[in-house]
C-alpha cells in the first residue's frame, strides 16, 4: 500500500492513540502543542497543511481569528469538522501541492513530520510560501528512528527498510527523517532548531 492508501485506511487515528506511542514520540507531540501555544498569539490567521483530524487547530481555536486545515484524506476532514468545531475553524479536503485557498494567512504550518510523508516536498513549501509570510515545519531527525520503529510496529507496520533518509514498513508506509544539511538543501533559506530530542523545527 502507499501512504495515501494507508492514511485512507485510518493509520493516523491509530497513531494518535497515546497507547501506541513510545515516550519520545509522546514528548515530541506534547512539545509541539506547547510550542504552538507560544507562537500563535491572539487574532492570528493560520493554515495547517496536512491537518489530519484537526487537533492542532482545535487546541488554538479560541485564539485564532481564522484557522483553516487542509488534508487530502476526506474522512479526516469529516472527523475534523465533527470534533474540532469552532466558529472560526474551517476544514477543507485538498492536496498540499495545490492548496484550494486564495486568502492569505499570518502563519502556515506543516506539523508532526507530515512534510516527511509527502512526496512532492518543494511544491508543498511553495504553497506555504504563497499563503503566509511565516512558515513552520516540524520533522523527525535521525535520532527518532528507534522510537519510530517501535511506534510503527505497534501500528502493525513493521519497518523492513531503513536508509539515511527514510523508514519503509512491510505495509508500504514511508516516512522520512532529516539532517540539518538535507533540510537546508530542500528548504533553502531557513532557520533550523533541534526539537524535543528527536526532531527539528524549520522556520522559513
Ligand atoms: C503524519 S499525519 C499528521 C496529521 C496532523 N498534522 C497531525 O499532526 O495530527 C500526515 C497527514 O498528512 C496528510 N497528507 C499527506 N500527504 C498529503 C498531501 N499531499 N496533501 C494533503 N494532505 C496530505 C495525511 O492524510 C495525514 O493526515
Amino acid at each position: 500500500m502507499s501512504n495515501d492508501e494507508l492514511y485512507a485506511a485510518g493509520l493516523l487515528n491509530r497513531a494518535l492513540d497515546p497507547a501506541t506511542q513510545p515516550p519520545q514520540i509522546r514528548a515530541f507531540l506534547q512539545e509541539e502543542v506547547a510550542l504552538l501555544s507560544d507562537v500563535i498569539v491572539d487574532g492570528m490567521a493560520m493554515v495547517d497543511v496536512g491537518c489530519g483530524t484537526g487537533r492542532h487547530l482545535a487546541v488554538l481555536r479560541d485564539r485564532l481569528r481564522i484557522g483553516v486545515g487542509v488534508d487530502y484524506e476526506h474522512s479526516y476532514i469529516v472527523e475534523a469538522c465533527r470534533t474540532a468545531r469552532g466558529p472560526r475553524l474551517h476544514f477543507v479536503t485538498g492536496d498540499a501541492t495545490r492548496l484550494p485557498l486564495r486568502r492569505s494567512f499570518d502563519i502556515a504550518t506543516c506539523l508532526t513530520n507530515t512534510w516527511g510523508t509527502m512526496s512532492d516536498k518543494p511544491a508543498v513549501l511553495d504553497e506555504m510560501r504563497r499563503l503566509a509570510p511565516m512558515r513552520l515545519v516540524s520533522v523527525y531527525a535521525e535520532a527518532s528512528i528507534p522510537a519510530r520503529r517501535e511506534w510503527y510496529r505497534s501500528l502493525g507496520q513493521v519497518v523492513v527498510d531503513e536508509s539515511d533518509e527514510s523508514l519503509t514498513t512491510e505495509g508500504g508506509f514511508r516516512s522520512e527523517h532529516f539532517s540539518e544539511k538535507r533540510l537546508r538543501t530542500l528548504v533553502g533559506e531557513c532557520t533550523i532548531r533541534p526539537f524535543a530530542d528527536i526532531g527539528y523545527l524549520v522556520l522559513f
